[in-house]
């Protein structure tokens, strides 16, 4: 009942799926709440059964697996502890959230184990389904799929207005949907193409019992690389009603919606139009999903996904079940209706656009010595991450186009972290209406451009950096990522002086008794050394300098010409300073 899987890197023994579906079905799990402006987290190893009585370990958050839904106000000032007890580091990304860089929860907001991380911040995001998660260099798959993930629901006044269903538990429902791939020791595995066992909220082939009226349904697609396709069994169709940035500017009436990986989307089922006790389910109709996207039937070049073990995995170009429902009787006040509007979604001008950028994911796996290969490691614009530099330097409140452009044989979903966008053309084409929102990750097919309009507001900081990067957990890990920091144009600090003598102002100049420096845009972050040295090279002064702007009292000084020279990072910048 084993199959041996030999990858060149990675040496897996999965699972046959065949154990799996003698099980019968499960209740859906659905996670607990938590609510009001603060909350608390533990990151805590945990076991779980998933397979018989036998313990898989497990990560999770406030328990073993998966973590508790945050239910947040839009404009509330909220905290949040997250206290590591794991014994490795971790972060916590609040995926979608418009947020300072600080609390952003990327690969530079580590949190050691056994300490606390405490993010503060006024929830900005308007009414959305978003998700948490680990992000940690090159941790970020193994993390998640040990159970690191949980849904996020932001509320507003807005959205209040509008006759939805929105009641946990009872009419409004998480799905964080994963696949996932055992090895012999019931550990999860990571880095395989063998994740035949389908999840929702952690549960194995679950049911869900719904109420004979307008249900909703809020999916996050929480899987290493999958991406789904989902549709009803009979067919029928719903309404997709909000993406990653919330409700679109109407539903739209559909029989599918394609999920990659980090992607929402709610919908609304209305299961007043079947019987009592009839059972529908949740598919993903994989075998309709273009090929080149991880999960469809083909992808890359067949040889190698065959050593990978790509085409043995049963999940891959099938259509399969991800959820039954089972129709129970109406609640009291159900909704049964359908909004046919909401508030309109207006993209930003293109012609409003300061700077157009352009990222190209590489190597183009046709002509590279990479022939096919979808593990990667895969390139933005030729580089891989380094948590040391940045990638990306913009402007607080510019205007940008991002063109992206895939020459690899496999589709990667792009996602940007502080800002959501809008999609203005794909292939030079309009997006269709589940991409004319706003969105955080956008899937780009192979060969596709798309390009995105976004500004970048509210938050400046001069070193702490945001990430954007293929939500592939694997290609993340492996440095499809690259940073870019939020520059405040009016602040100080955001340069390093580098022999630009313009960095310098001195005043007066002449000057008498007292001397102004005026460091105004420099990093004052690695000390600076100041020495003045009078015409014959003799120094007459010198120190440390820790502010952008201070004072020297030159009263005393023999009067005459002067050279002040400014050192950092072992360039030292010189400027003349008159004494008259
Ligand atoms: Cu959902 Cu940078 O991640
Ligand atoms: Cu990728």
């Amino acid at each position: 009942m084993q199959k041996l899987l030999l990858k060149n890197k990675f040496t897996a023994m999965v699972f046959a799926i065949a154990v799996f579906n003698s099980f019968g079905q499960n209740a859906l799990f659905i996670p607990d709440t938590l609510s009001g402006t603060v909350f608390n987290l533990n990151v805590q190893n945990g076991t779980k059964q998933f397979y018989g009585t036998n313990n898989t370990p497990t990560y999770g958050y406030n328990g073993n697996f998966l973590g508790p839904t945050l239910l947040i106000k839009n404009n509330d000032s909220i905290t949040l502890n997250v206290t590591n007890n794991l014994t490795q580091k971790t972060t916590v990304h609040w995926h979608g959230f418009h947020v300072a860089p600080q609390n952003d929860g990327g690969p530079h907001q580590i949190i050691n184990a056994g300490a606390t991380w405490s993010p503060k911040f006024k929830m900005r995001n308007e009414a959305a389904t978003f998700w948490y998660h680990p992000h940690g260099d090159t941790k970020t798959e193994i993390q998640i799929s040990k159970g690191l993930a949980g849904m996020i629901i932001v509320r507003d006044n807005i959205e209040a207005t509008y006759t939805l269903p929105r009641r946990y538990k009872i009419d409004d429902f998480p799905l964080i949907v994963q696949s996932k791939a055992f090895d012999i020791l019931y550990q999860f595995a990571t880095a395989t193409h063998e994740d035949s066992i389908m999840m929702v909220n952690g549960t194995i082939k679950p049911f869900l019992q719904v109420p004979k009226q307008v249900v909703r349904l809020r999916l996050v697609n929480a899987s290493a690389d999958r991406t789904y396709y989902f549709g009803l069994s009979d067919n029928s169709n719903f309404n997709l009603i909000a993406s990653d940035g919330g409700l679109l500017s109407q539903p739209y009436l559909t029989n599918r919606v394609r999920l990659s990986t980090g992607e929402r989307a709610e919908i609304l089922v209305n299961f007043n139009n079947y019987t009592l006790g009839q059972q529908i389910y949740l598919k993903s109709y994989a075998s309709q999903l273009p090929k080149g996207i991880i999960g469809a039937d083909s992808v890359g070049t067949p040889a190698i996904l065959m050593a990978e073990g790509y085409y043995s995995n049963s999940l891959n170009g099938a259509d399969f079940n991800v959820l039954r429902f089972d129709v129970v009787a109406q609640t009291a006040n159900p909704v049964l209706t359908i909004p046919t509007t909401f508030a309109p979604k207006i993209p930003l001008l293109e012609s409003s656009a300061n700077v157009h950028r352009n990222f190209n994911f590489s190597p183009d796996t046709l002509f590279s010595g990479q022939q096919g290969k979808v593990d990667g490691p895969f390139f933005i614009n030729n580089k891989s991450f380094n948590m040391d530099s940045i990638s990306i330097k913009t402007y607080l409140n510019n205007t940008e186009v991002w063109k992206l452009s895939n020459n690899t044989m496999v589709a990667h979903p792009f996602h940007i972290h502080d800002i959501q966008f809008y999609v203005l053309d794909i292939n030079g084409l309009p997006p269709p209406p589940q991409y004319q929102g706003l969105k955080d990750v956008i899937l780009v097919q192979p060969k596709d451009t798309i390009r995105f309009i976004t500004k970048f507001t509210n938050f400046a900081d001069a070193t702490v950096p945001y990430m954007y990067h293929c939500h592939l957990l694997h290609h993340e890990d492996e440095g499809m990522m690259g940073s870019f920091l939020v520059l405040d144009p009016n602040a100080i600090g955001i340069k390093e002086l580098n022999n630009n003598q313009n960095d310098i102002s001195i005043y007066p100049n002449p000057a008498t008794d007292l001397v102004t420096i005026n460091l105004k845009e420099l990093k004052i972050t690695q000390q600076l050394d100041m020495i003045v040295y009078d015409v014959f090279g003799k120094i007459i002064y010198s120190s440390k300098i820790n502010s952008n702007f201070f004072n020297i009292n030159t009263k005393n000084w023999q009067r005459g010409i002067y050279n002040i020279s400014i050192t950092q990072n072992n360039i030292s910048t010189h400027k003349k300073l008159i004494l008259n």
